[in-house]
């Protein structure tokens, strides 16, 4: 078992595979949303053979949270990984930042590819632009607005530092062009998470699910790691009764994200015997988990997105989010903690929906058009 958060370590470099000659396009990746959403983008790259190095910055390191993602996505081996490890924004962010300075600085790339929102993507975008070196933004435009929360500040830092936006939903085109962007640098291209959703749909099922122990058959999977949600033990207490109250009424499925797992054993959440903690899961094995689910409850971004495509009712304990494509055109809903019992009771009375809409463009197809518009960007 590991002792405590790892801190950063030596760069360590790994083999460079597919062609060097030409433009060499970087993609950077570090936390675990990152690897599903570069999984097609490297592919359909790759398939118009042009010369790509993938960066691991190693802000996430433990092996269910990164390595497991790069087996199961056939993820090629990093080039190179930064071993930034954990640390608070600043020291995460800054230790990304040189290390990517060095390295760029001895090999200048012709474009870099960053994903998301995480310190790792806005890391990129800052020693990119220092470097006059041209930055894609896949997942561009999405807005909370809502400053607290770091993610909205990496987007809005990484937005303004691109020169090609490529957003996955009409409400981010909106919002770039409500910033001022030009219209020019802004591609609807989808939504290449789905694609990776898509294309592993076949793989899913109960057989992935054997690791856990039995199972009850009508289960809701629960998953929490926002600061706003678990940082702070009054909000936590919250939280913790929120999910007692569902579990009152559906066993609850939880796999413990590494930053949450003491404040909600502090806070009591596994001393009722309808929440089943488990480890954090491979991705095959947690969308697997989430396809047999009543209902989701959580605070991630991604997971608004799976369960949409998956027809899975979502319940998004925020205030806000920045999909809200989801909720219009999927199975999303926000919900508060004092609120999440009465509706947990709604959805389960309602079961499954047979029927549901999906955003436009989330169809298996994003990888190939992000791979088109940087073509076309590379000249
Ligand atoms: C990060 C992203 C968040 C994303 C989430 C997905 C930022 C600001 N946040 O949050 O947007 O939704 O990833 O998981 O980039 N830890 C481990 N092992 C690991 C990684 C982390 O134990 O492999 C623990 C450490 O105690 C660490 C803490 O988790 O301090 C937080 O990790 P960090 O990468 O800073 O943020 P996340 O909460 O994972």
């Amino acid at each position: 078992m590991r002792e405590g958060p790892r801190t950063a370590t030596t760069p360590t470099e790994g083999p460079t595979e597919g062609p060097t000659e030409g433009p060499v396009v970087w993609h950077v990746t570090g936390a675990r949303p990152n690897f599903p959403k570069a999984a097609p983008v490297l592919r359909a790259l790759a398939a118009r053979g042009i010369a790509q190095r993938l960066v691991h910055t190693g802000q996430h390191y433990d092996d269910n949270m990164s390595r497991v993602f790069f087996e199961q996505l056939a993820l090629p081996e990093p080039d190179i990984n930064l071993g930034v490890g954990s640390g608070s924004h600043a020291v995460q962010t800054g230790t990304i930042m040189a290390r990517l300075e060095e390295l760029w600085v001895a090999a200048p790339p012709a474009l870099v590819v960053v994903y998301g929102d995480v310190n790792s993507t806005v890391a990129a975008a800052m020693v990119t632009s220092k470097l006059g070196i041209p930055l894609a933004h896949v997942e561009a435009g999405l807005r909370s607005f809502d400053r607290t929360m770091p993610e909205e500040v990496n987007r809005l830092v990484t937005d303004r530092l691109s020169d090609l936006l490529l957003a996955t939903s009409v409400d981010a085109v909106a919002h770039l062009a409500r910033e001022g962007v030009d219209p020019d640098a802004v591609h609807l291209v989808g939504n290449p998470m789905i694609d990776t959703l898509l294309a592993h749909r076949g793989e899913l099922g109960p057989h992935r699910l054997d690791g856990l122990g039995p199972l009850p058959s009508a289960y809701a999977v629960a998953t929490l790691h926002r600061p706003g949600n678990v940082d702070r033990d009054e909000d936590l207490a919250k939280v913790v009764a929120a999910l007692h109250a569902t579990a009152d009424q559906v066993p609850l499925v939880l796999p413990v994200h590494p930053r949450s797992r003491p404040g909600l054993s502090r806070t009591g959440l596994f001393e009722h015997a309808g929440v089943h903690a488990v480890d954090p899961l491979g991705y095959l094995e947690f969308l697997s988990l989430v396809d047999g689910s009543a209902l989701v409850v959580t605070d991630s971004g991604g997971i608004q997105e799976e369960t949409t495509v998956l027809g899975v009712p979502c319940l998004t304990l925020r205030p806000n989010t920045e999909r809200p494509v989801t909720i219009t055109d999927g199975t999303n809903r926000l919900v508060t903690a004092e609120g999440l019992a009465g509706v947990v009771g709604e959805v389960l009375a309602a079961g499954r929906p047979d029927d549901w809409p999906v955003p436009p463009l989330w169809d298996g197809l994003a990888g190939e058009r992000i791979a088109r518009v940087v073509t076309r960007f590379l000249g």
